[in-house]
């Protein structure tokens, strides 16, 4: 088996291609591009021939169910959404070569002649097959057109391609209790025919590859969850679907039918290839057939079946392209301790974000990268995101360069000093700046971005160490030659700073470079060089905020924000009592409801909710032992006008006996609310029918 190369030629970067049926959140970033873009960086600041691809995925069931619901055409939805998110990924730094979409000509064409090539072939099983139908909107049912009960572990909202809770790829036909998601019908059982990709057949492919190829340097999620697919064996997996929304399956006889969405979407990153090279006067080929070309996907965790099952198979059967050398797939970040949710609104929003936080898109990808959900769920929490910002970006990292940049300007009008003599701690600390490099780039090889990121802080910690055992604010006062040169080691800290943090801060280490007018040309291997970054007579410009510091409020402004939309959500879900048997009018006309007016009000000791009331119900002045005790205090109820049923019959209630009820409902919070007639208008005993 051909495995990649240790030292490859060139690097094929991608991303998984969003679908265009919402704006980007902080999983998308934190999950995939945040990571793919480091990554990316540091490849091109090391030298490397790289291309990071990219694109919207406009097809799959998804598209025209979220244009339905937004009252627009699937194409204004795409067109609405690619628009967004191209913004969003353009906004946070993320540098795509190219960022194209599948429903551009020359990916209809790629991912055409991929499927003729493997039809011609013989590749595929051609079959028909009973499918599920749903009758009523006289369509075939798969992937998210129908839901039900997964028959892996019982999760009653599986999709027809998958079960979001355990995992598990299905076939819509898997499902025990299938509902149509358009009608809500059951639907029934229709033949027709599709083209099966036989995925069994590939199993000695897979393990060969990947259970014995890459159990040491893939992953353990990613290993894991391939591990578990192959050893519960793999089935033939339709990928043509019945559907007016797609790429038309290119053969004869294949009317009204398109290619399945995990078809399509992967060939994405061939022709976002094929674009940026046609633009860029490249071949593409290398990239994706070059035995010395390293392909990586990242991706999230939903997405692992289709990169390391599906997508490998179609390249192995296609027969000209490399496999992935790794697909570093992340796990998920919740938000405030709650899954992140598009349809709940439970998400910090790239649009949003930036509207609260201006220029504050390295501060999110610090923040992301630090806490990334690497090997396990993680959360992001505001909290946390202030504290990164304030105890680290600011206190370490913008503490040191402000000191740096404020000295050098103070002391040397801005210009670097020849150094005098170095001491054993200027050269242990000028050692230990030229070690930064490999550190940061072994985890990075090993796909470890939170302890890359943490290196790259910890080289910032280096510098503010240095500057406060060597306090040149103070030794300037009886050694000025010292100070020349404690200022050169702490500006060659600061020039490795610059160029290290890019791929991490990129906007932070652009301000940087331009603040030290360090050059463009220097590269991540310069770092490591004993020939210093920043040369003596070399003028710096003056110092600029990097970072600056967030305040509780607006922190408390995004936690006030979330807990509206959890109480808007709780509202949502709340189900009406159903309607009660039938009384008849004579039933009604019993009960004798008058106006009444709320005189005493006192919480009944050792209770939680009753409260003990005087009310004038213009007959009398009588007890009423109420259970409001939560919702209100007795100040706020005094005084005020309520409905009371005052033939109920009297019944004690801790003692006390009650003699009537007022009547109450609740609102959306589930806080009691009074049924209290127009106070002018009504008086006291006046009957309610
Ligand atoms: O999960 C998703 O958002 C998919 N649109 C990812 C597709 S990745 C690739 F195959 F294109
Ligand atoms: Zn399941």
């Amino acid at each position: 088996m051909s495995q990649s190369p240790k030292n490859p030629a060139r690097y094929t970067i991608t991303a998984a291609l969003p679908y265009t049926n919402g704006p980007l959140h902080i999983g998308h970033l934190a999950g995939v591009y945040v990571p793919a873009d480091i990554y990316t960086r540091y490849l091109r600041l090391t030298g490397k021939d790289v291309v990071f691809v990219c694109g919207s995925d406009e097809h799959g069931v998804a598209i025209p169910m979220k244009a339905k619901k937004e009252g627009v055409s699937p194409k204004e939805l795409i067109d609405k959404y690619h628009g967004i998110i191209k913004k969003s990924f353009q906004e946070f730094g993320i540098t795509f070569d190219n960022y194209s979409r599948t429903s551009a000509a020359v990916h209809h064409k790629t991912a055409s002649d991929f499927f003729v090539k493997m039809y011609e072939q013989d590749d595929f099983l051609e079959e028909t097959t009973a499918q599920l139908y749903d009758e009523e909107a006289q369509q075939f049912l798969a992937d998210r057109f129908v839901t039900g009960t997964c028959p892996v572990c019982g999760n009653e909202e599986a999709y027809g391609d998958q079960c979001e809770n355990c995992g598990s790829s299905l076939n819509a036909t898997d499902l025990i209790n299938p509902k149509s998601t358009i009608s809500g019908a059951v639907p029934s059982m229709r033949e027709t025919k599709h083209w099966f990709l036989p995925l069994d057949k590939y199993e000695n492919f897979l393990k060969e590859w990947i259970l014995e190829g890459h159990k040491q340097d893939w992953k353990p999620n990613v290993y894991g969850q391939c591990k578990s697919w192959i050893d519960d064996g793999l089935k033939p997996r339709a990928v043509t679907r019945d559907l007016d929304w797609g790429i038309p399956v290119p053969v004869k006889n294949a009317e009204g039918k398109v290619l399945y969405v995990w078809f399509d979407a992967p060939i994405g990153y061939i022709s976002s290839t094929k674009e940026w090279a046609e633009r860029e006067g490249k071949n593409w080929e290398p990239y994706w057939k070059s035995q010395d070309t390293k392909l990586l996907h990242f991706i999230g965790k939903d997405n692992i079946v289709f990169h390391c099952i599906i997508f490998p198979c179609m390249l192995k059967a296609h027969g000209e392209f490399v496999l992935p050398e790794n697909v570093p797939a992340n796990e998920f970040l919740n938000l405030e301790g709650n899954k992140l949710s598009t349809s709940k609104n439970w998400a910090v929003w790239l649009h949003e974000y930036l509207e609260e936080f201006p220029d504050m898109q390295d501060v999110l990808r610090y923040t992301l990268t630090a806490n990334a959900p690497e090997t396990k769920d993680n959360d992001f929490t505001w909290k946390d995101f202030q504290a990164r910002n304030n105890n680290e970006l600011v206190a370490i990292f913008g503490n040191f360069i402000n000191r740096v940049v404020v000295l050098t300007n103070k002391y040397y009008n801005g210009v670097v000093q020849e150094p005098i003599d170095f001491t054993e701690s200027d050269n242990e600390t000028l050692s230990d700046l030229h070690k930064y490099p490999e550190r940061i780039s072994s985890s990075l090889e090993r796909y470890r971005f939170r302890e890359a990121g943490q290196e790259v802080m910890n080289l910032a910690r280096l510098g503010n160490k240095y500057l406060a055992d060597e306090e040149p604010w103070k030794v300037i006062k009886e050694d000025e030659q010292r100070v020349k040169t404690i200022m050169y080691v702490a500006q060659q800290i600061a020039a490795g700073l610059a160029i290290l943090s890019e791929p991490f801060l990129p906007f932070t280490a652009a301000k940087l470079r331009q603040m030290l007018n360090l050059s463009s040309d220097t590269k991540w291997t310069d770092v490591q060089s004993k020939e210093q970054l920043l040369l003596a007579g070399h003028q710096i410009g003056a110092a600029q905020l990097l970072f600056r510091k967030i305040e509780d409020e607006e922190i408390q402004k995004q936690l006030d924000k979330l807990a509206a939309t959890k109480k808007d959500n709780e509202s949502e879900n709340r189900t009406l009592m159903p309607q009660k048997e039938t009384i008849s009018f004579e039933d009604f006309t019993k009960m004798d409801m008058r106006v009444g007016t709320i005189l005493e009000a006192e919480k009944m000791p050792k209770t939680k909710k009753l409260m003990v009331l005087k009310v004038d119900t213009g007959l009398d002045t009588r007890t009423i032992v109420s259970g409001i005790a939560e919702s209100f205090t007795a100040d706020e109820i005094i005084g005020k006008k309520v409905t009371v049923l005052v033939n109920l019959a009297p019944r004690p209630l801790r003692g006390v006996d009650s003699e009537g009820m007022i009547l109450m409902t609740e609102n959306k919070e589930g806080k009691l609310v009074f049924l209290n007639p127009d106070e002018d208008q009504v008086g006291n005993g006046e009957t309610i029918s």
